[in-house]
């Protein structure tokens, strides 16, 4: 792993994933691949961008010119595959760019792999990797008593986010049997944590809280995500890429079930606490239900056995604490979040998804 090309490096879990590599990867090139839409943001990548070893490409993954040069310009031996539509209530409102960047741009990633390693020879092939991130919504949902997922689980997707997620596994996997392209894929669950987009349900929740605005807990809150702290979740990609074999998919997992209303409680409960003085104490009198999203998932949960048992990866981060950094982390960076709470598009966003619900 000498050159690594990281795509969607300017999202939330891309920009953990850079910083953790950096930090952890001493003598490597870090190319970042990244198209800069609605969820990505270089302001997450400001203390790199002026590291010799980090650079930033704005590309599209559909763009296969674009890919292919950046695969010959810097040598690519890995490929970390992060870039995607990640939100599934915007899948649900307009699925139509899911189906291109999920499928069509992993498929791009793929041809532009297979052209630069397999037909052109261009590095051995046991030095490279096409490792894909993908989801445990590929999965489908689970009723409350049956078994977490393995990875022998069949696929069961129920979201357009999810159901593209799925083909462009499919995708990777079969790349690898059809061609020999080597990779390796990791499903994981719920991630939280630093640089997350504040659409997705926990930053939300700390920052409507902040400022006294209305909680949305969809339908009864009683729907289970399993969490999972994005840094566990860079250290197990890390061991994955080190330590995992080519052709093998591995379930990364929180090892915390939660109901999301549970989540919402907490994170009132930890606000309450750290800004005692707030004049929107107490915070759960903020909790709304609204209308549910359609086709909701009821509960995850993932089985961890293989990557614990086979590369000895585990979660490190509790709830409570990762929680707790998490609100602190948010409260330290209002300027981060209220550059992306000025944009039109956000803004758009909030009206199209809550103002009918
Ligand atoms: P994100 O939405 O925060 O970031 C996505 C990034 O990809 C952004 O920087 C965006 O600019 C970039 N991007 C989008 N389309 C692109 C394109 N066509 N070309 C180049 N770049 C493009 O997403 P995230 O939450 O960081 O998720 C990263 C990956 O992890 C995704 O593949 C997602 O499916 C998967 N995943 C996320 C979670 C989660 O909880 N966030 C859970 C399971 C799996
Ligand atoms: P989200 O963060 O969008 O992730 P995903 O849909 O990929 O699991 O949502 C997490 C859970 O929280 C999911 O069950 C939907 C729910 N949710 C709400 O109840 N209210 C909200 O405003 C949002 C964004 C999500």
């Amino acid at each position: 792993m000498k050159n690594v090309l990281v795509t969607g490096g300017a999202g939330f879990i891309g920009s953990n994933f850079v910083h953790y590599l950096l930090r952890t990867e001493k003598d490597i090139k870090l190319v970042n691949l990244d198209a800069l839409t609605y969820a990505g943001n270089l302001e997450s990548l400001a203390d790199v961008a002026d590291d010799p070893r980090y650079h930033f490409v704005q590309g599209n993954i559909c763009d296969s010119e674009t890919v292919d040069r950046v695969l010959r310009e810097h040598q690519i031996d890995s490929i970390v595959h992060f870039a995607a539509e990640s939100h599934v209530d915007r899948s649900i409102l307009g699925p139509r760019q899911f189906v291109e960047t999920n499928v069509m741009g992993t498929f791009t990633m793929l041809e532009s792999a297979r052209n630069y390693w397999i037909r052109d020879k261009a590095l051995p092939l046991q030095n490279v990797r096409f490792h894909h991130v993908s989801t445990d919504e590929v999965f489908g949902s689970l009723a409350p008593n049956e078994p977490a997922w393995t990875e022998e689980t069949p696929y069961a997707p129920n979201s357009p986010y999810a159901a593209s997620k799925a083909a462009s596994d499919h995708l990777v996997r079969s790349y690898g049997h059809t061609y020999g392209l080597p990779y390796t894929i990791t499903n994981c669950s719920n991630n939280y944590g630093p640089y997350q987009f504040p659409e997705k349900l926990i930053p939300l929740i700390i920052l409507n809280a902040v400022e006294g605005k209305p909680l949305p807990v969809y339908g009864d809150g009683q729907q289970i995500r399993d969490w999972l702290h994005v840094e566990d979740h860079c250290e197990a990609i890390h061991l994955v890429l080190r330590k995992g074999k080519t052709g093998e998919t591995y379930n990364i997992g929180g090892e915390n079930q939660p109901a999301n209303l549970t989540i919402v409680e907490t994170i009132c409960d930890i606000l309450d606490e750290i800004n005692a003085n707030s004049s929107n104490k107490p915070h759960r009198s903020l909790i709304q239900f609204v209308k549910d999203r359609p086709g909701h998932d009821r509960r995850y949960d993932m089985d961890t056995h293989k990557i614990s048992s086979e590369l000895g990866w585990s979660p490190r981060h509790t709830l409570t604490q990762g929680l707790l950094d998490t609100v602190q982390w948010y409260l330290s960076h209002l300027e981060w979040v209220s550059s992306i709470q000025q944009r039109q598009e956000y803004k758009g966003w909030l009206e199209a998804n809550y103002k009918a619900r």
